[in-house]
């Protein structure tokens, strides 16, 4: 199975497998990551799921609706590298990617 990389808000490293058919959100929150809350499920509407990407992956991402960039337009720790990691599915040729969870906002 490809491996996501999760980097926690102490900086801990840790690498999950991923069942196929799941968004990165879905992954890190069914490993036990608690941090990440991800309040709407899903639907794009609450941005508890943010996560910096490692730019390595950028462009092999999905592009940003302008949904998700409103949302992450209202954190205060948004980046460059700035998901919400609902709207990433966990394609294999995403296999090794790195994100960290952004501090609470
Ligand atoms: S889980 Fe709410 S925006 Fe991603």
């Amino acid at each position: 199975m490809p491996k996501l990389v999760v980097v926690n808000r102490a900086g801990e490293e840790s690498t999950i497998e991923v069942e196929d058919g799941l968004t990165v959100m879905e992954a890190i929150r069914d490993n036990g990551f608690d941090e990440l809350l991800a309040l709407c499920g899903g639907c794009c509407s609450c941005a508890t799921c943010h996560v910096h990407v490692d730019p390595v992956f950028a462009d092999r991402l999905p592009a940003m609706s302008e949904d998700e960039d409103d949302l992450l337009e209202s954190s205060d720790h948004r980046q460059e590298t700035s998901r919400l990691s609902c709207q990433i599915p966990f394609e294999s040729d995403l296999d090794g990617l790195k994100v960290t969870i952004a501090p609470e906002d």
